[in-house]
This record gives C-alpha cells, structure tokens and sequence, in this order.
C-alpha cells in the first residue's frame, strides 16, 4: 500500500463482516469457550488495541467467574509487519497457575502470536487458549495453535471493530476491507 493511500470516509470502505454477522461469530466462540473453561476461574487476556471491541463484546456474552487483563504490543508499521513484536504495556496480575484465553483480532504471520505464547507460558499458566476473531492462514511464517477462529479471511487488509490503519477505523462498527485482497 503507498504511504500517501488516500484517506477514505470510513463508512465508505466496503463491508466485508457486518455488525450482524460479527455477532454471531461472536456467540458462537463464546459457546466454544464456555464449555471448555467455564468453571476454571479463567483470565482473558485482551491484546491492546486491537481486540478492544471484540473483547468487551465477547466478555459479555460469557456467564461465568472469570477476570481480565491486557497486554499491549506493537508489531506494524502501517501495514506491515516489522517481524519485531515489543510489549509496550504488560499484565497487571500474575498469571502463574491460572488458566488463560488469550484474545486477539487477527491472526496474520503468528509472528505476534508466538511471541505472546512463548513469553505468556514463561509465567507458568495452568493452561493457555487462544482465541482470535479472524484468521489469515495464507500469510502464516510461523505455526501456531488457535483453539477459537471467528473466521478465515484472504490476504486482505481488513480495518473496523478495534481494528486499525496506521491507528485509524478502529471505530467502524463493522469489518471493513482497505486493500482488496491480490
Ligand atoms: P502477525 O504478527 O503478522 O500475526 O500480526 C498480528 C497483528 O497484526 C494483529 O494482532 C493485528 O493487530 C495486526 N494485523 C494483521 N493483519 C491485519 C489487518 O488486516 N488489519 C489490521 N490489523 C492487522
Ligand atoms: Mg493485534
């Protein structure tokens, strides 16, 4: 994408997840992940900014003991991935013992991915989950276990619901494509 890409209207991008259809993907991963942790007291960790939106709506939909926390890490520069992940805010508890579902938007390279396992079961969780509301399979340089896929998406560069251009769009209620897939 050129670094002068024209700043669109975000309501003007085309729809490729409407509000509607992120809802149901939504209470179908909070099924999933009910059955499985519902009564271990888990903690969701959020991956900031991302996966604010999808997070608190996911949150929302699970009846049972559970608490949260958020990691915060940086990884693209606009649209692409430096391959260096850095944790520019981390845990505020202890994970040590605890079962935990990790929450993140999208899955692209894993390079984020498997940084985040690897530094989350150096704290010696009892158990960790991972969920991600997309997946981009076709761009994967590293292999990583998602237990709860929303959806699987093509190459494109998807912007909305939490998700961003260079820090813009994350207020779009739906998933929106800013380059089509090639
Ligand atoms: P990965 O390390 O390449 O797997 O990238 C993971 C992170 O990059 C995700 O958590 C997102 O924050 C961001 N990302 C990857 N693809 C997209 C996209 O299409 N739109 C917005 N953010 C993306
Ligand atoms: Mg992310």
């Amino acid at each position: 994408m050129p670094p002068d890409y024209p700043p669109h209207l975000p309501a003007d991008l085309p729809v490729i997840l409407s509000r509607r259809a992120l809802a149901a993907c939504v209470r179908r991963l909070a099924a999933e992940i009910t059955r499985d942790v519902a009564t271990l007291d888990p903690v969701f960790i959020g991956v900031l900014k991302g996966s604010l939106i999808f997070m608190s709506d996911l949150i929302r939909r699970l009846d049972f003991r559970l608490t949260i926390d958020f990691l915060a890490v940086s990884s693209y520069q606009g649209d692409t991935s430096t391959g260096v992940v850095r944790i520019l805010k981390d845990l505020d508890h202890p994970i040590t013992g605890r079962h935990v579902v990790l929450v993140e938007d999208i899955v692209d390279s894993g390079q984020t991915l498997s940084y985040l396992a690897k530094y989350l079961w150096a704290s010696n969780p009892a158990s960790l989950r991972i969920c991600t509301l997309l997946d981009k399979p076709a761009a994967r340089t590293v292999a990583v276990d998602i237990d709860y896929v929303g959806h699987r998406l093509e190459n494109g560069f998807v912007v909305g619901y939490g998700m961003d251009y260079n820090q813009h769009y994350r207020n779009l209620p739906h998933l929106a494509v800013l380059e089509e897939p090639s």
